[in-house]
Formats: C-alpha cells, structure tokens, sequence
C-alpha cells in the first residue's frame, strides 16, 4: 500500500515562512532578513564573471537520425567538458512546454496560500515530494530565496497525485503531456551518452534503471528579492540525478562553475538545458563532468525553473560501468544503491 506523504489534513500550522511571503513584506525595503544574506565569498556580485566570451553549448538535434554522429560527439565534448549544454530543436512541442509553464505558475500565483499548503510537504516525512521551502540544512542556517514544489511524473506507478495540485484544473493533463513529450528526450539523451562513451546505446539508460527510472519534476519559485547582489537562489551544488532536464521561464538566473569561474547560462527561447548529474559521472566512471551550478534572483522579476531529476530507482546499485574500467582506468566511486546516495549527500556524510 501506498503512504500518504503530502498533507491532507487542513489543521497545518504554517509555520515554515514561505520566501514568497518574506519577499511581498520586503518588496518596498532596501533591505532583506539576514538569513538570506549570503557570506561574501557567495555573494554574486562578488562572483560572477562578466563580458566573458565563453558559453555553455548549444546544440541543435533535429534530424538526429541523419546527424547522429556530429550530435553524439558535441554531446560527449559538452558533457566532459562541461556538464551542460542546451538542446535546440528537440521536437517537444512550444504549446506543451508552454502549458507546463502556465499551470505551474498559476498555482503559485493565483491559489490561495492555505490551499498550496495543502500539498506541503510534512516536516517529518522521508519522501521529498510536496510543496515547501528550502531542501538542504545548509551551512551557517543561511537560506535560499526560493519556494518549490516536488512530484514525480513518470512512471504511472510511482505517480502519487496527492502531491500534484488540484487548482490549476488543467494542471494533471500539461504535466501528463509534458512527461510523455519528454520519455523521447530520455531516450536520446542516453543513447547519445552511451555512443559518446563507445558503448551500446541501450546500455547507459539500463545501467540507470532502465524503463524504471524515476522523472522527478521540481518547479522552482523565486520571487522578486531587493538586494540580489547578496542573496542567491539554489546555492551552489550538484544534482543527484542521471540527467536534469530543465526548461526556464526568460528571466536570467543559472549560472555554472567552470574554470574557477562563474558563468551564467543565456536564456534561448523554448531551449531545454542538460544537466549532467552525480549518477552519470558515477556510471561513466568520471568521464562525464557533474556540473556544479547554482541560481540568483532578480529585482524586479519573479524567476521560474522547472527541471526534471531522471533517477534511478531508490534500491536500484550504480557503480561505474564494468565495460569502462580496466587496468588502466580503476573505479573511482563506488558502488552503491541510489537510496544509499541520496541519504549521504543529503546528510553531507562521504560516498
Ligand atoms: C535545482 C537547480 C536551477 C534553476 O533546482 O537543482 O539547479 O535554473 N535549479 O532553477
Ligand atoms: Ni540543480
């Protein structure tokens, strides 16, 4: 049997302060709660490279069939060198993605704040899906300037709809759409990190959890803050995921670390960035870069994100491919069950 893990009682004390809440009180200020104050060697104002040349790449997959070659080798180069590319011309329709965006906000944006905490997660609760604030205990008690939601949308059985929202309406179909747009994506984006690594096509997304693997949507909310030279949205860090792929909304905030810099990721309409995670540097021995990035804010404009974690199934082992270590190329991680993982990285223990 299932559990309950969101909210379904309507007594919730709402205890958790909402950075949405935070942000409308400190709107007309110059000023913001010292918790979001980030130390200065965070700050970005303090870190950001500007007038660089350098960009995360772009690479365009219509006709993969045709151009299969030329795609999985700037796949390969971008994901060693980088952990980060953005694909252009990905076949998911601008009306799906679209959709995606509008429910997504709406709920933010138009349900009331009691019915959004119906679908909070519980303080408590093992399972990280839900309405909430703040994932990680981070260092110093400093806080990110964001709200989220989390649920699963793929596949149908790990789907626990007490997490999705019940207003927008329309909101359970855009994302039903969004999910089977993107199992096409999944596929590709395996096969071509399969064929970038000279194995198999099918054996990277197997050694992943294969048909099992776990699309774990996330929207992120980041209102308007005052001082965003001083605060920052998602601090710096990895996913754990595969693979993330995220679709923006067109305020500028991403940025990734690469070369002892910080660079932001432009903004392309109806692109989907690829973001390379800890499992596929695992699987792929090291070969394949996890990006470390993290997010800013704006002054004046609510920026929205919404990724998707493709995970392996909790019990699911991942260790560096066999066919990838050798004599010459030992393992250099472990291997362990993907539910062994997360409760390290969450709990800052080593792998
Ligand atoms: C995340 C993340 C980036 C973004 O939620 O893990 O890195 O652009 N988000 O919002
Ligand atoms: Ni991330």
């Amino acid at each position: 049997m299932k559990t309950v893990e969101c909210n379904t009682a309507t007594t919730m004390p709402m205890e958790v302060a909402r950075v949405q809440s935070v942000a409308s009180i400190t709107n007309c200020m110059d000023t913001i709660p010292s918790e979001y104050i980030r130390s200065k060697n965070e700050q970005p104002a303090a870190t950001t490279l500007h007038g660089v040349v350098l960009q995360v790449p772009v690479i365009d997959i219509s006709d993969i069939d045709a151009n299969e070659e030329k795609i999985v080798k700037a796949i390969a180069k971008a994901s060693k060198e980088w952990g980060i590319f953005q694909v252009i011309n990905h076949g998911i329709p601008d009306e799906v993605i679209g959709n995606l965006q509008k429910v997504g906000k709406e709920f933010f944006e138009q349900v009331p704040q009691e019915e959004k905490e119906l679908i909070a997660k519980n303080p408590g609760s093992q399972s990280i899906e839900g309405y909430g604030t703040s994932l990680q205990k981070e260092v110093e008690g400093k806080k990110g300037w964001v709200d989220h939601l989390f649920h699963k949308i793929w596949p149908p059985s790990s789907i626990n709809y007490r997490c999705w929202p019940k207003n927008p309406p329309s909101y359970r179909e855009a994302n039903e759409e969004y999910a089977k747009s993107l199992r096409v994506i999944v596929d590709r984006m395996f096969k071509c990190l399969s064929l970038g690594l000279g194995l198999e096509a099918h054996e990277m997304m197997e050694a992943a959890g294969g048909e099992d693997i776990v699309y774990l949507l996330k929207i992120n909310y980041y209102p308007p803050c005052p001082r965003p030279d001083l605060a920052l949205g998602v601090v710096a860090h990895t996913d754990m995921s595969c693979i993330t792929l995220l679709v923006p909304n067109e305020v500028q905030g991403l940025q990734v670390f690469k070369d002892s810099h910080w660079y932001d990721v432009n903004y392309i309409p109806n692109a989907l960035i690829v973001h390379i995670g800890d499992q596929v540097e695992i699987l792929s021995n090291g070969k394949y870069k996890s990006v470390y990035h993290r997010t800013t804010v704006n002054k004046d404009k609510t920026r929205m994100s919404w990724p998707v974690f493709l995970e392996p199934p909790s019990e699911h082992e991942v260790g560096p491919i066999p066919k990838l270590v050798n004599e010459a190329n030992q393992p250099k991680f472990k291997t362990k069950k993907y539910k062994d993982y997360v409760y390290c990285k969450l709990n800052k223990l080593p792998q």
